[in-house]
């Protein structure tokens, strides 16, 4: 899973493409030098890229606008042919920006978790974003589960390598509604940063995951009122320990 996600790739594009790219055929090598069984893979909203519908399927036309999108893309394509040509049970997801009880990492999706996080522990947040932005979000136990339950899938139910998966798809201003209600007072306001903006756009409002649903049974658990009770005690912890 380790990679260097899309706002800080574009920072260096280069080590991104070396992190990711060389890192994804390192371990598909060494699966097949060493004979690993089943390799999952995490992809991500990122391998999309603009002119999609609002609800985007798993078959559509890859444009990454980022780095870290074509090595993604590129990452999905590699594992397909250690599939074919090695026999390797190669399987994985399409992430949503994921948000949980530890500090994000450098994605575009960040501002989500950052809401959060900063509101409580300093009373507000200035968003890089437009209030209109929306990209699906998902919570990381329904994102950890994902992982477990597609692995353990009997391969035969299986028709394809990479799944679509889904939770849940607010505004960047419903996610404020929704941090205002778990913190009362908080001031979340938005200064949109066009480079950020630009790959927010890019990518989809929704996913579709109903192959996800029909060939693995996925169901996410957490929706943002769900996650928002669950998550703003662990982050309120978390910030206390940052101090103010
Ligand atoms: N959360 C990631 C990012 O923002 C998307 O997969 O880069």
């Amino acid at each position: 899973m380790a990679a260097i996600l899309s706002a800080t790739g574009e920072r260096d594009p280069l080590r991104t493409y070396a992190v990711n790219q060389d890192g994804t055929l390192h371990v598909l090598e060494a699966a097949r030098k060493f004979g690993v069984r089943q390799v999952i893979f995490t992809s991500t909203i990122a391998v999309f890229g603009p002119g999609l519908p609002p609800l985007v399927g798993d078959d559509v036309s890859l444009r990454p606008t980022t780095m870290y999108g074509v090595t993604k893309v590129a990452g999905e394509l590699l594992g397909e042919y250690y599939s074919r040509r090695h026999g390797l049970d190669f399987r994985g997801v399409r992430f949503p920006g994921l948000l949980s009880a530890v500090l994000p990492g450098g994605g575009t999706s960040d501002y989500a978790p950052l809401m959060y996080y900063e509101t409580l522990r300093t009373g507000g947040y200035e968003a890089f974003c437009r209030p209109d932005s929306q990209i699906p979000l998902m919570y990381m136990p329904d994102a950890l589960r994902a992982l477990v339950e597609l692995s353990l899938a009997p391969r035969e139910r299986l028709g394809r390598c990479i799944y679509n998966i889904a939770a849940f798809s607010p505004t960047a201003q419903e996610i404020a509604d929704e941090v205002a209600r778990v913190v009362p007072g908080a001031r979340i306001t938005f200064k949109p940063d066009p480079a950020r903006q630009a790959i927010l756009d890019s990518w989809p409002r929704a996913l579709d995951d109903t192959c996800a649903r029909r060939d693995w049974d996925w169901r996410p658990a957490w929706d943002l009122a769900r996650m928002s009770d669950d998550l703003t005690p662990k982050l309120a912890a978390l910030a206390a320990r940052a101090g103010k």
